[in-house]
């Protein structure tokens, strides 16, 4: 049997320990769709809170939004979603499978023919066939639905590929109902959907999946200096958070890959284990400029034709009028007297990119007493447990103490009771799923009033008074 890939370890351990299955398993599994278990729901809570804490809870300059999914379709025109948000793919001609050329491609060449495209003597990744390539085509990324129960109103709608649309749609009102002042920022976490031509890895890239998006609002010249702030504000948090440096780097769009209204974009990589071992984003980091703003007020002058002909696709969006400055989405600074449409830095993050990043930076194999272990080294915040309890028999009065601790302990940590089974299979299990300590209450404990502590890491073992545990756990976890 070939060897199985440090990939292959993850994903087997994340089944087995109940972090992360196939979707719809029992009916043979939805592709591309992902269910996260006990363990796994816990995990992507903490990195969703993490995220939440150090953008929204601990800085004074950004706001949290939650918006809906399903938003009026002429969001998506505004954005050019509607008309622009497709890859090029094209067609194997002897299997017909669809791939997306930027993936064939050695560097992206924008227009042409085949040739010109680079694709003459490409492998399809399917069949293995070379150059029986369709001509490139565009196909759409947005999944549509339909809303309305009557037959005569029904309208479609597209469920949301970003949630960043929904902060720009709420700027005005985020700006007249709170009290922020540009520069200023706000942050959403939400489900996004992209019907993705190519699926991969595991949880990398799927159709259904959550983002943790900001939009920072800056006066124009202070947009390089916030830029900059943030590509090292993000690339710290997940250093804090225990990734390592060494997995973790920027890559710069170069000019001819920059969207037509980003001034500068800058992707943080991680080394992810597949493919070719290449570094992939996890995170991207963009200079907007005040483009969405504006793509909005011209939105908004477009409305009444849309309500004529309740067709997105039909619509042209007015041009700009001269005093677009003073449109509905301009900000005035009380303090400069100016009247100016924001720049905007967008940091934009996947939470479940995340996890599985942060699963894969946490995963290692070492030995125990001569016995293979895999283990999760996660940081505290994000260990789905952070302490676990065992009486090391089930009696002699040990399983009373140990739940005793267990019901002090639990309403300020994650905590785990297990009293099944030889301590050393308890102690793996624990390792598995990433648990920093684990408490053992043995005959000494009825004398002493101490348990041993073992940290999941060093492995080292101290025996800790009762009473002290808390603070013990507290202090070790910085928590
Ligand atoms: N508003 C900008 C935006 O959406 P993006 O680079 O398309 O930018 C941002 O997406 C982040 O969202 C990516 O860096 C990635 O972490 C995550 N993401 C995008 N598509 C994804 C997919 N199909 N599956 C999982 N995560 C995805």
């Amino acid at each position: 049997m070939a060897k199985l890939t440090k990939l292959d370890d993850i994903v087997a351990l994340c089944k087995r320990r109940g972090f992360i299955y196939q979707s719809s398993e029992i009916y043979g599994g939805l592709a591309s769709c992902y269910d996260y278990g006990p363990l796994g729901s816990e995990l992507k809570r903490n990195v969703r809170n993490a995220w939440w804490k150090a953008i929204v809870q601990m800085r004074d300059d950004v706001v949290g939004l939650d918006c809906s999914i399903l938003m009026h379709p002429m969001v998506w025109k505004a954005s050019g979603h509607a008309d622009k948000f497709a890859d090029l793919v094209t067609v194997c001609k002897k299997c017909s499978t669809r791939t997306r050329v930027d993936h064939l491609q050695d560097k992206p060449d924008p227009a042409g023919d085949l040739g010109e495209f680079g694709l003459g003597n490409k492998l399809c990744p399917s069949c293995g066939t070379a150059g029986q390539f369709n001509k490139p085509m565009a196909f759409k990324l947005m999944f549509e639905t339909q809303m309305g129960a009557n037959a005569d109103d029904t309208m479609t709608l597209w469920l949301r590929p970003e949630t960043a649309q929904g902060i720009f749609a709420n700027f005005r009102n985020v700006l007249d109902s709170s009290r922020v002042k540009v520069p200023f920022g706000i942050a959403q976490i939400g489900k996004s959907f992209r019907n993705e031509v190519t699926t991969k890895a595991f949880i990398f890239r799927t159709r259904e999946f959550e983002q943790a998006e900001i939009e920072f609002f800056c006066k124009p010249g202070s947009d390089e200096a916030w830029y900059n702030h943030w590509k090292e504000f993000r690339f710290n948090w997940y250093l804090n958070l225990g990734m390592k440096k060494e997995n973790l780097r920027f890559r710069d769009h170069a000019t001819d890959e920059l969207a037509h209204y980003a001034k500068a974009c800058v992707d943080v990589e991680y080394k992810f284990p597949f493919g070719s071992g290449d570094w992939q984003e996890l995170e991207g980091i963009a200079n907007r400029q005040d483009f969405d703003l504006r793509q909005h007020q011209r939105g908004m002058r477009t409305m009444n034709d849309w309500y004529e002909k309740r067709d997105v696709t039909k619509l042209q969006l007015k041009e700009e009028a001269e005093d677009w400055v003073k449109g509905p989405l301009s900000y005035f600074d009380d303090e400069s007297k100016e009247r100016f449409v924001p720049y905007v830095i967008e940091p934009s993050a996947g939470i479940d990119r995340s996890c599985l990043a942060f699963l894969v930076d946490a995963y290692d194999e070492d030995e125990v007493n001569g016995e293979p272990r895999s283990v999760l080294r996660f940081h505290p915040a994000l260990a789905p447990i952070k302490a676990a309890i065992f009486p090391l028999v089930k009696k002699d009065g040990l399983p009373e103490i140990a739940r005793k601790i267990y019901d002090e302990l639990k309403p300020c940590f994650a905590t785990f009771y297990d009293e099944k089974g030889a301590i050393g299979r308890r102690y793996r299990r624990q390792d598995e799923a990433g648990t920093p300590y684990c408490m053992t209450i043995d005959g000494q404990s009825k004398e002493d009033q101490t348990v041993t502590v073992r940290e999941r890491d060093s492995l080292t073992q101290e025996r800790i008074n009762i009473a002290q545990l808390k603070n013990f756990l507290r202090d070790k976890m910085g928590l």
